[in-house]
């Protein structure tokens, strides 16, 4: 992938965030934890992310705009009543012609955190500001996620 503008969301210890750092993205990690990016900052010492202690759903209020959102294991995190909440602050993040990347939660139990999805929700609640280049059943999950998880990159259309 051309080096593009990310941000990882609910970055957590930042392991994603500082792969694609690694790989020559200019990428923004943002948690509501502050401890969170504490700990990523002090594992990472020599990485660039730019770490930012900020809530996903008003972080928007910036006004910057990304090339590229990954997606891991926030989605399923949040309460699923702000499920649409979600989808607006992708749409008010990304770029036209931008891209979610991300790995979807699909344990199938009721109840949560993390809470489950399926693909049939993902496609309903996105479908109408993004295409799907790509939705398929990750085959390198780690064991106790195989089969539970759905690789989706999808790209924003208006
Ligand atoms: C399950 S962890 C995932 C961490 C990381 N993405 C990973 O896969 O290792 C979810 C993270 O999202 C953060 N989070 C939850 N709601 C958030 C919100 N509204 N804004 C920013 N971060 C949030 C939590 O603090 C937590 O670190």
């Amino acid at each position: 992938m051309a080096p593009a503008r990310i941000l990882v969301p609910g970055c957590g210890r930042g392991h994603e965030a500082v792969h694609l750092d690694q790989d020559g993205h200019d990428v923004v990690a943002i948690d509501f934890a502050p401890l969170a990016t504490v700990h990523a900052q002090k594992t990472y010492p020599d990485s660039t992310v730019d770490w930012r202690v900020a809530d996903f759903f008003t972080f928007l209020d910036t006004g910057e705009r990304f090339d590229v959102c990954v997606e891991h294991t926030l989605f399923c995190a949040i309460d699923p009543k702000r499920r649409d909440e979600y989808v607006e602050a992708v749409l008010r993040l990304l770029r036209p012609g931008g891209s979610l990347i991300g790995v979807f939660y699909a344990h199938g139990k009721d109840g949560g955190p993390p809470f489950t999805t399926t693909e049939a929700e993902i496609r309903r609640r996105f479908g109408k500001h993004f295409s799907f280049p790509l939705v398929e059943v990750p085959r390198d999950s780690f064991p106790n996620r195989a089969g539970k998880e759905i690789l989706v990159w999808m790209e924003r259309l208006d």
